[in-house]
């Protein structure tokens, strides 16, 4: 199965492709989380990324379609994959149909997750995240046992610093000017599955399951 997650800053991606994840055993490739640790350990590719992702604006589109090219490459793909947050950009989906026609094998759903601005703003701004697995918590809607340390793995918890008013505001705005010709790109090929946002994360993932057929 391959599957690609699109839609705003905190519309819940990251949650539903760890559920994916489990259900289907293949691996979940964010490209948000690879850029955060390429920042953290201080990589070339790092330091271009983090000026962008701090503001809130797309890196530039060859940078993630490098990451993208050789995460795909790796054995654990065999089976398929999960892209969270890739691509966002036209250019970043046809990029991606060159590396899979090379591979022998297409998409088979591009889910669209959709939820209203300011659903997205509450979720943002109590977001927390664990610093070492990247399971995503929110100090209202999905709390940990304690608020510093992450109940899968005791790894600490942080909130990002994309997540503060300003950046979600930028985001968002991105967002606004990126998604339309994403979701048009995919709309023509059939591939495209809108899916609400709002509702628990269980009723969401039914939506998916659905979807999915
Ligand atoms: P990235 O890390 O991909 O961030 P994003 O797209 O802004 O998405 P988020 O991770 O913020 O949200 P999400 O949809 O995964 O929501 P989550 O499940 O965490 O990208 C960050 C930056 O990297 C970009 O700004 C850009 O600079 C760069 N970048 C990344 N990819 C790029 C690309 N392809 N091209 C160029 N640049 C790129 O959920 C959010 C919160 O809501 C959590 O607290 C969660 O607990 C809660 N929640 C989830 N589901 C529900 C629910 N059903 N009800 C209530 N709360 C819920």
């Amino acid at each position: 199965m391959r599957i690609v997650m699109i839609g705003p800053p905190g519309a819940g991606k990251g949650t539903q492709a760890k559920l994916l994840q489990q259900r289907f055993q293949i691996p979940q490739i964010s490209t948000g989380d690879m850029l955060r640790e390429a920042e953290r350990l201080g990589t070339p590719l790092g330091r271009v990324a983090a000026h962008f992702m701090s503001e809130g604006q797309l890196v530039p589109d060859d940078v993630v379609i490098g990451i993208v090219d050789d995460r795909l490459r790796a054995a654990d793909c065999g089976r398929g994959f999960i892209l969270d947050g890739f691509p966002r950009t036209v250019v970043q989906a046809e990029a991606l149909d060159r590396l899979l026609d090379g591979r022998g094998g297409g998409l088979d759903a591009v889910l669209h997750i959709q939820v209203p601005d300011e659903e997205i703003v509450r979720r943002l701004s109590g977001r927390l995240v664990c610093r070492d697995c990247g399971a995503p918590y929110h100090r209202d809607f999905d709390p940990p046992a304690r608020l510093d340390r992450c109940d899968r793995c005791g790894g600490a918890l942080y909130q990002r610093e994309d997540d503060q008013a300003d950046r979600i505001a930028t985001r968002l705005r991105v967002l606004a000017r990126e998604i339309e010709p994403v979701t048009g790109y995919y709309r023509s090929t059939g591939l495209l599955a809108d899916i609400a946002g709002l509702g628990s994360q269980a009723e969401v993932f039914g939506r998916i399951e659905a979807a999915l057929g």
